[in-house]
């Protein structure tokens, strides 16, 4: 990565060059997607795809409040409204009857959230498809995740719906040195708008033809992207090695349930979180064993205080409120050692015993 980003820098190309192309293109043919554009991070990414699918004042967008925000506000920000559903039991995703609940003829699009690498319900994409809505997948935190579809094809996130959004956050499961997002089509329709809303929306004369803005990725940022993106399929899997192991450990205690795995999915496991009725106790137990852990979502995007003006502020989605009370995240990376993992193993059943 230093020494692709040394020479990216001496080329003195540093915007606009043959780094961002070339990114895109790997990330097309590793995802299966027919394009993909380096953007500037995963929020910004959302933004644009609800612009190019045409999302404003009006239109209704549903999102599950279980994740992280931008997931629901990139909706506010083009002036639509959300419509907040909630998730599946066992797989904490979009839940297909809640959406289906939350058809109205205003909704453009549904924004399904690959929740920490767990793949969306397929049904939902087809659902979409039978009413004429769009399937915005939000895989910031599923890069490598894949499903069986319907046609009992698997596909890679960033190819199951209409657009696919990505983030290269330092935590995800493969970064850029910095800020970093990627946006991708399976719509040959799409394909031009998607490859220029990352730049004012202009066509190859520079005219702007839509809306678009600066959205670009560094050249410096795409050079060590695609450095990245050759090791993903190897992280990926020790990440999937590490979660059986764990699954395996921790599957009779009482103390925790562990997460469960769609049927046709191979989960990306950005996280692994388990699920307790002790989560404080839990936490400050694996702290004083010196392992980290994560709450995520405590507050459900819904009730922060952003939406406080929402409909639905106020409600109260039942599985959305169990996780966001129980969910705890442990230790799962590609770097991790053996004896590491034995260490976090060690601390969960540890709890079990306090
Ligand atoms: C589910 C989800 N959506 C969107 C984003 C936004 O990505 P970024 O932080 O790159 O803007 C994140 C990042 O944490 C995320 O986890």
């Amino acid at each position: 990565m230093r020494a692709a980003a040394v020479a990216t820098l001496d080329t003195k190309n540093w915007v606009k060059g043959p780094k961002g192309k070339e990114f895109g293109q790997r990330f097309a043919e590793h995802c299966g997607a027919l394009v993909a554009v380096p953007c500037q991070n995963g929020s910004s990414s959302l933004w644009a795809a609800l612009r190019i699918l045409g999302v404003g004042e009006g239109d209704e967008v549903i999102v599950p409040s279980y994740t992280f925000i931008s997931s629901a506000t990139a909706i506010s920000l083009v002036g639509a409204t959300a419509v907040f559903v909630d998730v599946e039991e066992d797989y904490w995703c979009l839940d297909i009857d809640e959406v289906k609940k939350a058809i109205t003829e205003k909704t453009k699009a549904v924004i399904g959230v690959h929740l920490f690498g767990q793949p969306c319900d397929p049904k939902i994409i087809d659902l979409c498809k039978e009413r004429g809505i769009s399937f915005i997948e939000d895989a910031a935190q599923a890069h490598g995740a894949r499903q069986v579809m319907s046609d009992s094809l698997e596909r890679v996130a960033g190819a199951m719906g209409d657009i696919g959004c990505f983030s290269f956050f330092p935590s995800k499961n493969m970064a850029v040195g910095g800020e970093g997002g990627m946006l991708t089509t399976t719509v040959e329709e799409l394909t031009n708008l998607v490859s220029s809303v990352v730049n004012h929306g202009r066509s190859p004369s520079l005219e702007s033809m839509q809306l678009g803005s600066n959205l670009r990725m560094s050249e410096v940022s795409a050079a060590i992207g695609m450095i990245q993106l050759k090791h993903l399929d190897d992280w990926v899997c020790k990440r999937r090695d590490i979660a059986e192991l764990y699954n395996s450990k921790f599957s009779n205690n009482n103390c925790v349930r562990i997460p469960q795995i769609r049927p046709g999915a191979k989960h990306a496991w950005h996280q692994y979180c388990l699920l307790t009725d002790k989560p404080d106790e839990f936490v400050q137990h694996m702290d004083q064993h010196g392992i980290d852990t994560r709450r995520y979502y405590t507050t459900p995007c819904h009730q922060q205080s952003v939406f406080s003006e929402h409909s639905q502020f106020d409600k109260i989605l039942p599985v959305t409120q169990i996780l966001a009370n129980t969910l705890v995240a442990i230790p799962i990376m590609h770097e991790i050692t053996e004896s590491e993992v034995q260490r976090v193993i060690d601390g969960v059943l540890s709890f079990s015993t306090t």
